[in-house]
């Protein structure tokens, strides 16, 4: 049996993929978990499998009414956020190039991996600043680095996770001294719908940064960096 911490975290686009094993480990490590998904059922179906940690919750991150809607629910029935993982992205560029982009794509992948990661912040962090502790983690990419970048294809994907860099370091810089630690994720090529199934690492790995931000201990000081492996990639 799990000791609860006291803490309750909410995982965006937890119900498939890296997000439902983030949901897993730190319902693990004594969180409640708020499994936030598009389609309830789906949410529903992991918190079955996870047990009474887990809770499910709709929520579509493109949608600033869905963001409000779930934020007021958590909130009112468990008083606290204390830990945001924005996992939830998509990926529907791979063949296109910087050169040939096509500007719909762009717009749902800005609007799910960037717009709807910083909306989500923006309703969940007051509380956390008010309480005095957070934990925020935006899963990102190594695509999303100006430095490793080196190739024009998936041109939307990377610069929705540049930009989502760009808000990890603004909140972080925003946020210092009050609690709230805020870091970039790369979970590394992982076996999920995204990655597909000839990435080298299973999603239980691909988990262990995100969760291992998201847990970052009382007193740490760990904030506005992107890291993978435990370890700082270079921005
Ligand atoms: N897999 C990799 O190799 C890899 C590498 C680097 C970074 N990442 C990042 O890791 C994160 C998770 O990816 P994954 O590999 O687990 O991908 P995945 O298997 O395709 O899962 C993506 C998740 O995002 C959710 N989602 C998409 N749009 C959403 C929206 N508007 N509102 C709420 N949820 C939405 C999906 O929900 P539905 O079920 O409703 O579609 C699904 O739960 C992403 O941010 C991705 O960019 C993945």
């Amino acid at each position: 049996m799990v000791e609860y911490s006291g803490r309750t975290a909410l995982v965006t686009g937890g119900a498939r993929g890296l997000g439902a094993e983030i949901c897993r480990q730190l319902a693990d490590r004594g969180l409640r978990v708020l499994v936030a998904a598009r389609r309830r059922e789906a949410a529903e179906e992991v918190c079955r499998r996870m047990g009474p940690a887990a809770v499910p919750l709709s929520l579509d991150v493109a949608s600033a009414d869905s963001v409000t809607a779930a934020v007021d629910e958590a909130l009112e029935r468990f008083g606290t956020i204390d830990v945001l993982v924005n996992n939830a992205g998509v990926s529907i560029d791979g063949p296109r190039t910087a050169l040939d982009f096509d500007e719909d794509s762009l717009r749902v992948t800005l609007d799910t991996n960037l717009v709807g990661a910083w909306r989500l912040a923006g309703a969940v962090v007051p509380g956390m600043v008010r309480g005095g502790y957070g934990r925020v983690v935006n899963v990102s990419s190594s695509y999303g680095s100006l430095t490793l970048t080196d190739s024009g294809r998936h041109p939307s994907y990377r610069v929705s996770k540049a930009g989502l860099n760009v808000v990890t370091r603004m909140l972080a810089a925003e946020l210092a001294g009050t609690g709230v630690l805020v870091n970039s994720a790369d979970p590394g090529w992982t076996r999920t719908g995204m990655g597909g199934p000839s990435a080298p690492r299973g999603p239980e790995v691909g988990a262990d940064t995100p969760v291992w931000l998201a847990t970052l201990p009382e007193g740490d000081t760990t904030t506005g960096g992107l890291f993978a492996e435990r370890k700082p990639l270079p921005w």
